[in-house]
């Protein structure tokens, strides 16, 4: 696992949009996983800005979002999809057809979690899965206890996670409690795994997940089994971690020796 410490959400982010670039400048059809909330937000302003400014190109591009709420339609304001649609489709050059959210508005979820995997199969796999990190360490909408194996199923949200996902929610609006999410074995599939931490409130979450124990009670911590994962974070999701001068080392003969 490589651990990148910058000192600022900024910086992370924007570490994370070259890596993107990088990884789609080598692969023009890659197909990449993405999330949601808001730890990736910075990251999604910076791609659009590197489009913007002509840098890079998305036309060839898929996508696969981790997650979608049950019971909310595509154009609902508070789907996935429409977050992905107002904070990064809109504004880049990316195939719309080519951008696949689970269905959550169909009653079967049971096929719906099926295709979800077959369509990912039928695209060659994910070559990079963008994630964040739950403060209860999930990962997609895989809460703690979750299979490590797991695939892409209807999940029931912990109240903690339906709790700091409520500051995304009116007072009179219905905030869905269950979800559909790629599974821990469907994420681990991907190439290569990128995953953003920003802000204190992530600090014991992120170093559950480098330096605890596998556990489904940290689903994050899975990645440890995982070959090509950066965890990219601020100085604030890094301070409890307990070997933070040695990924400030390593990084820096990384950047020395292998860039
Ligand atoms: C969202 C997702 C979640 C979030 C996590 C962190 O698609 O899969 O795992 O990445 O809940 O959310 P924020 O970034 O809002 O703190």
């Amino acid at each position: 696992m490589r651990v990148v410490i910058l000192p600022t959400d900024q910086e992370a982010s924007n570490f994370v949009a070259d890596f993107i670039e990088k990884l789609i400048i080598d692969k023009e059809n890659a197909v990449l996983g993405l999330a949601t909330g808001s730890s990736v937000l910075l990251t999604y302003e910076a791609l659009i800005k590197k489009y913007q400014s002509g840098e890079m190109s998305f036309k060839n591009i898929t996508t696969f979002n981790l997650d979608e709420y049950i019971g909310l339609k595509p154009d609902h304001i508070q789907s996935y999809r429409h977050y992905m649609n107002r904070k990064l489709f809109n504004h880049i050059d990316i195939d719309h057809k080519k951008n696949y959210i689970p269905e959550c508005f169909n009653k079967d979820y049971e096929l719906s979690c099926e295709n979800y995997e077959s369509k990912i199969r039928q695209n060659g796999g994910i070559d990079l899965q963008l994630l964040g990190i739950g403060t209860n360490g999930h990962i997609g909408f895989n809460e703690p206890t979750s299979s490590l194996n797991s695939r892409t199923r209807v999940k029931t949200l912990t109240q903690n996670t339906i709790k700091n996902n409520s500051r995304f929610f009116e007072n009179n609006e219905i905030q869905p409690s269950i979800a559909i999410t790629m599974g821990i074995g469907t994420i681990m599939e991907a190439q290569n795994i990128i995953l953003i931490g920003l802000g204190k409130h992530k600090s014991k979450a992120v170093a559950d997940l480098v330096e605890g124990p596998v556990s489904s009670f940290c689903p994050g911590s899975a990645l440890q089994n995982h070959g090509n994962v950066v965890v990219v974070l601020d100085n604030l999701a890094a301070s409890n971690l307990k070997l933070y001068d040695y990924y400030i080392h390593t990084e820096k003969m990384y950047q020395e020796y292998m860039c």
